[in-house]
């Protein structure tokens, strides 16, 4: 790590819990590689102290922030500003400090989009995609497609109004089709020839229940195939692990978490860091944290 001076900037990750994350040894890893003079920490933080601490980190000139779990949309009234991202998935997961406030942005949707490219040359345009889950990450990430270019969204969630609300959401944004069915759909396997790309954006399947997946046919899957969770621990989710033996192309939410931390890094500094042989490094971490509180591609 560089020297820290009086020139050294402050950023951070806010959360809670933040305990086990990955963010400060991405984020500091990249610091050292750009030879910035900069040092990234993370800050519990309570729901109720969210306005008081934004306020003092601003006055502090605190350069960039990270938020996660449960800070991405408790943060919103607080800024002066959103991103496109940001606003279309009602959610900020990076702040960037500007004289009037924090304007926010979401990378978590671009950073799934570049792990994908990186690793397979997927491109949202054009693609059919099955996503699994309404929530959050799904907002997200289904937004970011949509405005990629995606052809179709289908989303398949336990709760069918909540992927209703979605899919309205999605055809709103975009020229993307979207459709919404109730997780008993999943049982048909010919579902699974109108698709190329299966998303979990759901917990399931997340440690320590690593033993429980969605309800996705793999048997279905093969070669056309890419599956993607969100999940980053375990590495491989059992989902995963059997679209794999099915002979599907398989992206766990590792690439989701660098790359969504890359573009923040990029946000922040105007430099666009190194991504590759990270995704291992990060891995191997993983394996040494025993319980990380976060296992999804989400700070
Ligand atoms: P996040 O912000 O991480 O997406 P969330 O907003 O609480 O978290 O959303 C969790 C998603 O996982 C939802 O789509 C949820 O389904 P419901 O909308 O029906 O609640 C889904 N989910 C969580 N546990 C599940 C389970 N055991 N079976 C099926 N879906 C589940």
């Amino acid at each position: 790590m560089r020297e820290i001076d009086a020139e050294t900037a402050l950023f951070g990750l806010l959360g809670d819990p933040v305990g086990h994350s990955l963010s400060p040894f991405l984020q500091n890893t990249f610091m050292r590689q750009t030879d910035y003079n900069g040092v990234y920490l993370a800050f519990p933080l309570k729901k109720a102290r969210v306005g008081e601490a934004l306020r003092g980190l601003h006055a502090l000139g605190v350069r960039g922030l990270n938020v996660t779990l449960p800070h991405k949309e408790t943060v919103l009234p607080y800024l002066c500003g959103l991103s496109a991202a940001a606003q279309a998935c009602g959610a900020a997961n990076t702040l960037i400090w500007t004289p009037e406030g924090y304007y926010g942005d979401n990378t978590d949707g671009a950073g799934l989009l570049a792990a994908l490219a990186e690793k397979y040359g997927w491109q949202a345009s054009g693609a059919r995609i099955l996503l699994l889950g309404a929530g959050g990450a799904a907002k997200g990430v289904s937004a970011a497609m949509a405005l990629a270019g995606a052809e179709e969204i289908c989303i398949v969630n336990r709760s069918a109004e909540k992927a209703e609300r979605l899919a309205e959401q999605i055809a709103s944004l975009s020229g993307t089709r979207a459709r919404a069915l109730p997780l008993s759909a999943l049982a048909d396997g010919t579902l699974y020839e109108s698709y190329d790309t299966v998303v979990n954006t759901t917990s399931v399947g997340m440690a320590p229940r690593a033993d429980e997946m969605p309800p996705v046919d793999c048997s279905r899957l093969g070669a056309r195939h890419l599956a993607v969770d969100l999940i980053y621990n375990p590495p491989e989710t059992k989902f995963l692990r059997l679209a794999r033996l099915s002979g599907a192309r398989t992206a766990s939410g590792l690439g989701m978490f660098l790359h969504q931390g890359a573009l923040a890094f990029a946000r922040w500094t105007g430099t666009e860091p190194e991504t590759a042989g990270l995704e291992a490094q990060l891995e191997a971490r993983l394996r040494r944290v025993a319980n990380p509180d976060s296992a999804r591609s989400e700070g």
